[in-house]
């Protein structure tokens, strides 16, 4: 087996390339790069380009009040007498602190908590057939990008790994416009009407009273909300499963879960769904390293992403469309404009459309991160929205929201929000306007500046909104069609393997386990007895409240595509921790290394103390962590070299621990010639996924596939 296998088919080149031009001497053990910004986008980058305006590096300037004026003191106030009192004259401390006073804006009211970065998409071929979206006419055309990725529950300084749902926000900077899709790691939505998202974000969110929870999950109020609101069910299994648990945003899968409207450049729409699949599979933590993770690096997603890019090991996800001619509407059993359903790939096929490269670390948090405004509202002319009564709601919901939290309408004037195409009208005024509208004319229809800026016909580029046909009485309601709320639940339930279903199991347990009302415990277990009555019954049993009556729906279908455990997986990117002391064997650890870095691996060598180990040839490695400052838990296969150490005691202590989480966790383990005395198997131990370096020549090889295996699940 060649160590290629073990990295994604054509991709990953980058990387390799860049550790195969490496001397893997044992001199250094960490296999990252020090830059802080990945690859540069290139010279084609339109954003890149446009934001090099804007990027100001302050290294070497004299520090100037705002004004440009130079300051000569910035440590003391300007006083009456060393020890008198400040005096009013002072301008230059007004100027500083009152900025700092104002630093913060509002949060995100959803989504507080996120990261971005930038990228590129590739169009693999021409979609002229079904839509006339200016990024998606030609095979290679490359469109530059901003995502970013967020939780939804906690706060800003909330932790990354809580079981939540994740979103992803892509602004596609197109030379007609931003295009902003807007995805969430799961293919389904707790609400079916916008009037409920209000209700299900105050249940989800912080209590009134004590602040709680930011993003600990468990509390008596979504789960009163819940079990009184059933359509919730669906997205909940699915936030219940490993879903809601993401490894890291480089292996989330992402859906629009709202229908749009593919317009062609004959008029004729299509009913579409967008899917993100990242090329490196859909991967989950379990729950116990979420929990632990969330407490020892609360900041995890954020810092993988940022280190893979750093690392030139670049994040890829392939663009999917599922495709729904406008006749066909009501030829399924969901209807295609709810947003509680997904569409099962196995009945309305994904067709991979493009590829999303991450390639570019952000500088600077607040001004790309913070003031990102994503809006499903943001489409360019080929894109059109469903009558999908979420959607709908959407359109009104994000333009205000994002007035509101930076402060003005002029925030599509901010760097990040900018369009890379020139925009023109007549909204010339309002808090913060950056640009300066020379001409005088700011209405329409007008004589005097021959009634420009001017509209445009659609066989120009104009945009229309799709002509379809609406008819009906005004009414408050839900349409009946959307109300088999449990078939589907039932579905994603079948289609999960025994391991998935025992962690759904585990995962409502915990969190309904930690509900106060026992009403609210039971109405939880009487309302999961529709999706699955063995679920239901093991889950009441566990959370001390009665059996409930009754069964689930008569559904038997299962889908593949459901099941994360029908996953790419690959060992490439995979963090694996090197134990290490004294006394090694060199050609061992330099072989298994060279390995590990040729099929992607990523590589951190933990050592007693941050100084150099010595091989028993004398030759030196340097080590990236100690026991100290870095957790068995932020590792996914251990190298077990072992040696010699100052304090033998304790790092034999520090190294069975990382062992005992490795093997609890399922993660592979690879014990090398010195690493034998440290590990102490009992009979029972099922030493799946344990790789032996005594006589064993292959080693290296055989370590690298239990990597790419990610867990053995069969270890007892
Ligand atoms: C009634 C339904 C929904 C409402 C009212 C709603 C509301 C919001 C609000 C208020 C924000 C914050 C915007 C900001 O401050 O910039 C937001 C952000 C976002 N929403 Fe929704 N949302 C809904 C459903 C959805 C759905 C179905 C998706 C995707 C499938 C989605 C994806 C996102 C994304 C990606 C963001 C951007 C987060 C970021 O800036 O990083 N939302 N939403």
């Amino acid at each position: 087996m060649t160590g290629r296998m073990h990295t994604p088919a054509g991709f990953w080149h980058m990387y390799i390339k860049a550790q195969q031009n490496r001397e893997w001497m044992v001199t250094e053990m960490s296999n990252g790069s020090s830059s802080n910004r990945g690859n540069q986008s290139g010279g084609g980058d339109k954003k890149q380009q446009q934001l090099d305006q804007y990027r100001i590096s302050n290294i070497g300037k004299p520090m100037t009040t705002n004004q440009g004026r130079k300051i000569s003191n910035d440590s003391e106030t300007l006083k009456a007498g060393v020890r008198g009192p400040s005096l009013h004259e002072d301008y230059h401390f007004l100027e500083k602190m009152t900025h700092f006073n104002r630093e913060e804006i509002p949060e995100r009211v959803v989504h507080a908590r996120g990261y971005s970065a930038y990228g590129e998409f590739e169009c693999y071929e021409s979609l002229r057939d079904v839509t006339k979206a200016c990024f998606l006419q030609e095979a290679g055309m490359k469109t530059p990008v901003t995502v970013r990725f967020s939780t939804v529950q906690g706060p800003k300084g909330s932790m990354d790994t809580a079981r939540d749902l994740r979103c992803w926000g892509t602004k596609f900077y197109t030379e007609e416009g931003n295009y902003d899709l807007t995805m969430i790691d799961m293919p389904v939505l707790i609400n079916q009407d916008p009037m409920k998202f209000p209700d299900v974000m105050h249940a989800y969110q912080q209590k009134q009273d004590d602040g709680i929870p930011t993003a600990t999950g468990a509390h008596d109020r979504f789960w009163d909300y819940v079990a009184n609101n059933p359509e919730s069910i669906h997205m909940v299994m699915w936030i219940m499963s490993d879903r809601g648990i993401l490894k890291n945003y480089r292996v989330m899968e992402a859906w629009s879960i709202n229908t749009y409207l593919f317009v062609n450049e004959e008029g004729v729409a299509t009913f579409v769904r967008f899917v993100w699949k990242p090329v490196l599979g859909v991967h989950s933590l379990l729950q116990d390293e979420a929990q632990k993770i969330g407490g020892i690096d609360p900041d995890y997603h954020r810092r993988d992403l940022r280190e893979a890019i750093d690392k030139g090991a670049f994040p890829e996800y392939e663009l999917g469309i599922q495709l729904i001619p406008m006749e066909d509407e009501f030829k399924f059993d969901f209807d295609v404009l709810d947003p509680a359903k997904f569409w099962p790939e196995e009945v309305v096929p994904v067709q991979l459309v493009g590829k999303l490269t991450l390639n570019r670390n952000i500088d600077n948090y607040f001004t790309e991160s913070e003031q990102v405004a994503f809006n499903p509202a943001n489409v360019v002319p080929g894109i059109g929205f469903s009558n999908d009564p979420v959607l709908q709601g959407r359109l009104l919901a994000y333009r205000d929201t994002q007035h509101h939290r930076l402060g003005s309408g002029n925030y599509d004037e901010l760097p990040i929000n900018r369009s890379i195409c020139p925009f023109h009208n007549n909204q010339r005024r309002g808090y913060m306007r950056m640009r300066i509208d020379v001409d005088q004319v700011n209405y329409h229809n007008n004589s005097l500046a021959g009634n420009t800026p001017h509209t445009t016909p659609p066989e120009e580029g104009g945009y229309v909104h799709y002509p379809k046909k609406v008819e009906g009485h005004v009414i408050r309601g839900r349409s009946p069609s959307f109300n088999d709320i449990y078939s589907q639940p039932r579905i994603f339930w079948n289609s999960l393997t025994p391991i998935e279903k025992q962690h759904t199991i585990e995962a409502f347990s915990y969190q309904l386990g930690r509900v106060k009302s026992e009403s609210v415990r039971q109405q939880n277990a009487d309302l999961l007895v529709n999706i699955d009555q063995g679920l239901a019954y093991t889950v009441a049993k566990n959370i001390g409240v009665e059996q409930p009556e009754g069964t689930h729906v008569d559904v038997s279908t299962s889908y593949p595509s459901l099941s994360q455990f029908n996953t790419p997986r690959y060992a490439a990117t995979q963090k694996v921790g090197i134990l290490i002391g004294n006394g090694f064997d060199a050609q061992e650890v330099a072989n298994v290394m060279n390995t590990l870095s040729q099929n992607g691996v990523f590589i951190v060598g933990i050592g007693e103390t941050l100084s150099p180990v010595t091989a028993s040839d004398g030759s030196t490695l340097k080590v990236d962590q100690t026991f100290l400052t870095y957790s068995p838990y932020l590792v996914d296969a251990l190298y077990v070299v072992g040696g010699n150490f100052n304090n033998p005691e304790k790092a034999r202590f520090d190294i069975a621990e990382y062992i005992q989480v490795a093997y609890k966790h399922y993660k592979p383990i690879g014990i090398g010639k010195t690493g034998g005395s440290f590990i102490q198997f009992g009979e029972n131990n099922n030493l799946a996924g344990v790789v032996f370096a005594a006589n064993n020549p292959a080693f290296g090889e055989e370590f690298v596939e239990a990597v790419a295996q990610h867990r053995f699940w069969d270890r007892k």
